[in-house]
């Protein structure tokens, strides 16, 4: 699928960290639902987003930690970010973090998704990283189909995050997808 006519990729920077806190808390409000608690879902803050994700992780200067923005004429449509690996057991050795791919609700379905990926992995195997793995919800069946329909598998690796807000807290298990770039 390509994606919209006037769609345009492009290396985020800090001051793209609102633009991305803003697509992250509203593909996040809609996706999550299907999965986590609403309660949970509905204190999502953009502003929260932009303080403690994404000024921290553009302001650290780490060379791995590239993203991309995508603009359907003019207009923030999605995101991808890439992340140096925090712990060992994040991903297999010589491999990158696909730590975030986000495209906004009313955007989805064009093809964006998709090109953002391609962006990222074409990055990455430029920098003759080994693979890329990536962690998302095991009920996150769309975003499970859309990877699996883009040549990621699932290696089996799993682990349980807890997630805490003010009403309550709850654990879900995460299944990790990796794609070599031999
Ligand atoms: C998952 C997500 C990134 C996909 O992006 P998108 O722009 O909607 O997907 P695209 O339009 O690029 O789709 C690309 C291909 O994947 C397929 N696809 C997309 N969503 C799918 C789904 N839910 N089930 C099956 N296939 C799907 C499309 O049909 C398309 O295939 P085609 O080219 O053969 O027609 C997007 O829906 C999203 O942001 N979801 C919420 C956030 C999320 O869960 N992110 C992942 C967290 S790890």
């Amino acid at each position: 699928m390509t994606p919209p006519e006037g769609t345009t990729i492009r290396r985020a920077d800090e001051g793209d960290a609102s633009r991305i806190a803003s697509i992250h808390v509203r593909s996040k409000r809609v996706a999550y639902r299907a999965f986590m608690p609403d309660g949970y879902v509905d204190t999502l803050d953009q502003d929260e987003h932009r303080l403690n994700r994404w000024q921290p992780y553009f302001a650290a200067g780490i060379p791995e930690n590239r993203a991309w923005i995508a603009f359907v004429r003019g207009i923030p449509a999605g995101f991808v970010a890439l992340e140096r690996i925090r712990q060992p057991d994040t991903a297999p050795a010589g491999y990158l973090h696909l730590h975030h791919l986000h495209i906004a609700p009313e955007f989805r379905g064009r093809g964006i998704g998709q090109a953002l990926l391609d962006t990222a992995v074409e990055d990455a195997r430029s920098q003759g990283t080994a693979g890329l793995a990536l962690w998302t919800q095991a009920g996150n069946g769309e975003a499970r189909a859309f990877y699996e329909r883009a040549g990621w598998q699932p290696d089996g690796a799993e682990r349980g995050q807890q997630y805490r807000w003010e009403g309550g807290e709850f654990t879900m298990d995460d299944v990790r997808y990796v794609r070599s770039l031999d």
